[in-house]
């Protein structure tokens, strides 16, 4: 969908349909209000009858008579005034924007001002963007048959105020190639396993290159035996796919300043190897990428938005089948730090082929390493569907998170990295085996991890919950969420703040 801005006023904006936003038990305000003096009160008349409430995404549809050059207004509820956030902007304005295709309707104009809301203008141009793009995602690849609904082509947002052309546009701009991001993922990880290889995903993490400020690397089966990647190579052995090592690199800062390594897991379909999966929902183990899918489309992003920053996303990419070949639990691999592993169960596959990519990002000598996976079932029963898990070494960027985390509506906890679990790695014959006991899984994993993360700063962020939304949520439907990219565009964006802030 194209979002454009434009200076008109209610009395001469001709469109099909206009969506506007109106709080709970608030009387019309501003914009909104003098739109209703405009249609003779049509509005009014619905909110004191009772008919419309402005219950939060409640939304109503009228018919303005043509009176004016609107010919329908959707009305969208955002609550109660007092309990308004920007979150909220966002699910209203993909409940306005799923009306209109509901509706049939290609374009739709949009009065994003929303009177004695305590946000600014670009906070609120934001929201009203991201929420109606991601709102009205869909994966459509494998639908032979046109969906009921066709795609919506065009949202115009309006202003009277040619004061806030310039700084809507910019925030429009931002937010479009920041959603164009999220709209990746969401395709990468829908896209079943069969069509979604380690080679493939390499491909894709290469087409980005012919049209983005990007550098990419594949290391090669071959490349990784000469290393010694054994864990990650480990992993792939069942598989008839090659394992792929994605490197990423963008320079948005001189280069004597270290990067941001992000590292993503990129299990393509995870059947738990020997230790095999349950059938039941196996099939969601497509998203066993998501975590890979997030550091690709970030690099994009950052690169689409010359960030002042150096990244480096690393991606390692397999396959965790069985087969003849398969690794077996009771093998011991020799990882790429030197340190040998005891394979308990196949299924902890995530954290091997993160061992290795994390050693792998040492050699950039990063300022801070953020992995990005889909690694514990354990942390979705810890903390459900919907809040991204954190663990790490570093409280700067772990409070650089939180506050990103809030600023994007992407929750995240933090879960404690004691030490004295990592008591629960100890093998008998190597130097850890990747599997801890029964419980806190979650934070094992994370101190497996950190075995490989040497003296660098450091945040693991464990995505096994939100990367797919089992039901629809107010701006992400049903599918892959997408979690993650808002979230580490945003810490960069207050990274670089803090570093140009302590330079100055
Ligand atoms: N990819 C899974 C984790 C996962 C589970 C992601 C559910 C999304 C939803 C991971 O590789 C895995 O299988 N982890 C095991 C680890 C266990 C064997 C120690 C798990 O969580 O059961
Ligand atoms: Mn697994
Ligand atoms: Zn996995």
């Amino acid at each position: 969908m194209k979002v454009n801005i434009r200076k008109e006023k209610i009395a001469t904006c001709k469109t099909d349909v206009l969506v506007v936003f109106h709080f709970q038990d608030a009387g019309l305000q501003g914009m909104v209000a003098e739109l209703d003096t405009q249609c003779q009160g049509v509005l009014s008349r619905m909110i004191d009858a009772g008919d419309v409430k402005g219950t939060l995404y409640e939304t109503a549809v009228t018919y303005t008579g043509d009176v004016i050059g609107v010919r329908r207004i959707i009305l969208v509820g955002l609550g109660k005034k007092e309990d308004f956030t920007q979150e909220k902007l966002r699910g209203a304005s993909a409940a306005g924007a799923r009306k209109v295709r509901d509706l049939h309707i290609k374009e739709y104009t949009l009065l994003p001002a929303i009177s004695q809301s305590r946000l600014s203008l670009e906070d609120t141009i934001e929201a009203a963007v991201e929420g109606a793009l991601l709102g009205l995602y869909r994966f459509t690849s494998y639908k032979t048959k046109k969906a009921e609904s066709e795609p919506v082509e065009r949202v115009t947002l309006i202003t009277e105020d040619s004061a806030d052309i310039a700084p809507m546009k910019k925030v429009a701009r931002s937010s479009e190639t920041i959603c164009s991001a999220v709209y990746l993922v969401r395709d990468l990880v829908s896209t079943p396993s069969n069509e979604m290889t380690p080679t493939i995903l390499a491909e894709r993490a290469r087409a980005l290159t012919d049209t983005t400020n990007l550098t990419l690397k594949i290391v090669e089966e071959s490349g990784m035996k000469r290393m010694n990647m054994n864990a990650l190579l480990g992993v792939s052995r069942g598989s008839t796919e090659p394992a792929k090592l994605i490197v990423l690199t963008y320079s948005g800062a001189p280069k004597a300043s270290s990067p941001i390594a992000l590292v993503g897991k990129g299990i393509t379909f995870d059947s738990g190897g020997i230790s095999l999966k349950p059938a039941d929902r196996m099939d969601e183990m497509k998203d066993d990428m998501g975590g890979g899918a997030v550091v690709i489309a970030v690099l994009k992003a950052a690169a689409d938005l010359q960030l002042p920053v150096n990244l480096v996303g690393i991606v390692p990419a397999a396959e965790n089948l069985p087969s003849g070949c398969a690794l077996k639990p009771g093998d011991i691999l020799r990882s790429l730090s030197g340190q040998t592993i005891e394979i308990k169960n196949t299924d902890a596959e995530g954290r091997l082929i993160l061992a290795d990519a994390l050693t792998y990002a040492h050699r950039f000598k990063p300022e801070a390493i953020i992995d990005v996976a889909t690694l514990t079932g354990a942390c979705v029963v810890a903390l459900g569907e919907q809040i991204v898990g954190m663990l790490g070494t570093d409280s700067t960027a772990k409070d650089i998170l939180r506050r990103a985390s809030e600023t994007t509506g992407e929750a995240l906890w933090e879960l404690p990295l004691r030490q004295e679990y990592e008591e629960l790695l100890k093998s008998d014959v190597a130097d850890m085996k990747n599997t801890g006991t029964r419980y806190g899984g979650t934070i094992t994993a994370a101190l497996f991890l950190k075995k490989f993360v040497g003296a660098f700063p450091w945040v693991h962020l464990d995505i096994a919950g939100p990367v797919l939304a089992t039901q629809d949520r107010p701006y992400i439907p049903k599918g892959a969420s997408g979690i993650g990219v808002r979230l580490l565009i945003q810490f960069l964006k207050y990274w670089i703040e803090r570093r140009d802030g302590s330079a100055s």
